[in-house]
């Protein structure tokens, strides 16, 4: 990881002088995986890892790149209609286009960047990356547009740079985040509304399976073209409208896999609600519960895990752990734990320890704590 001092040397050395820097976070979601774009539910909050970027107008049309941590640089020109081809830095030309197509008189600028959240985790580094130059460009260059108007345009280059048809939950989450309090995002109408995250006796713990995860060209896309089809066979815009009986009249007309995927979609939008309700109860034991749920959900009818998630969920089943399933997009990444303070330590060793037989690899354990969103430092 790339500390802020050593940011700021890597932009004096390359660029001289000093920039401005911003930070922000990626995301954990507690639960609501793949409802954004269903219209759903999710119910995320912000990390304290994210991306920072030390950054500087240079009164050109290039932008000039550092990318700290992996000591890469690039440059373009901001009226470039194709951009670099090397996907992170396709992140910040996207950012810029889109700025740039909201009315943002974007202009060039140097860069420095680095950060804390493991890439392909499923904790939305991409989003971190997207919406710290969205923010910091916005400020720069005089835009005047709102939290959700930058997480979009954090969305929009997913969509058209990147090529992951991807919801709102990651640049939202990253965006919005507030220190110490989870957010429950209505995706189709865009309200949310802020939970207290203090869970008296318990902690939250992700744990990495290092399995690589990547959106970009992973069958992603496809999940989300199912819910569609059947989202237009029911006759409503999203999923997130279509009821337990719609969908039972619907079954013969669908694939059996079509079927799978939305029956998991429904049941997921009930659970972000049920969640809800028992948090405000302070009754986590059911929270850990619905975990488990989604992640059977996501394992046998979404079919987004993996071997290594599952082992993941199941060794937390078995010692004890009140919830736990695997987290964000699938496919490898994070699997996201609640666990009891006095569980906490043995959980921890023991999940390492078997993992490390079963697959001879290591994980890697992260304490969350929820931070705030995308801000200058
Ligand atoms: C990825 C996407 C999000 C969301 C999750 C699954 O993180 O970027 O929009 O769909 O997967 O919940």
């Amino acid at each position: 990881m790339i500390d802020l001092d050593s940011l700021r040397q890597a932009f004096a050395n390359r660029f001289g002088g000093e920039g401005v820097a911003f930070f922000a976070p990626g995301r954990i979601n507690l639960i609501g995986e793949h409802t954004d774009y269903n219209g759903g539910f999710v119910f995320p909050g912000a990390v304290t890892q994210g991306i920072t970027a030390v950054l500087r107008p240079n009164n050109s049309p290039t932008v000039r790149l550092y990318a700290a941590d992996l000591k890469q640089e690039c440059s373009f020109d901001i009226m470039s209609e194709e951009g670099p081809a090397v996907t992170h830095f396709r992140y910040i030309y996207g950012v810029v286009r889109e700025l740039m197509a909201a009315g943002v008189m974007v202009q060039g600028f140097d860069a420095v960047y680095g950060g804390d959240v493991p890439l392909g985790a499923g904790m939305s580094s991409s989003a971190a990356l997207e919406c710290c130059f969205a923010n910091a460009l916005c400020d720069f260059f005089g835009g005047r547009l709102d939290k959700m108007t930058l997480a979009k345009i954090g969305q929009a280059t997913e969509h058209k740079y990147v090529g992951v048809k991807c919801g709102i939950m990651d640049q939202f989450a990253s965006m919005h985040g507030r220190e110490g309090a989870l957010m429950r995002l209505d995706c189709r109408s865009g309200e949310f509304q802020y939970f207290p995250w203090h869970p008296e006796g318990y902690r939250l713990l992700l744990v990495n399976s290092c399995v690589k995860h990547e959106l970009v060209g992973s069958p992603y896309n496809e999940r989300r073209a199912s819910c569609e089809r059947v989202a237009a066979l029911a006759g409503v815009e999203a999923l997130r409208d279509c009821t337990w009986e719609e969908l039972e009249t619907l079954k013969p007309q669908l694939s059996g896999e079509d079927y799978r995927r939305a029956y998991y979609v429904l049941g997921e939008v009930d659970r972000v609600l049920s969640v809800c309700d028992s948090l405000g109860r302070g009754d986590y034991e059911t929270v850990g519960h619905q975990m488990y749920l989604t992640h059977e959900g996501l394992r046998r009818d979404y079919e987004v895990s993996c071997d290594e998630l599952d082992f993941l969920v199941n060794e937390a089943r078995r010692l004890g752990v009140t919830g736990a399933r695997m987290m964000g997009g699938g496919f490898g990444g994070c699997t996201i734990n609640l666990v009891r303070n006095e569980l906490y330590e043995t959980f921890l060793a023991e999940v390492q320890a078997t993992y490390r037989a079963r697959f001879g690899v290591e994980c890697q354990p992260i304490p969350v704590i929820i931070g705030a969103g995308a801000r200058q430092l």
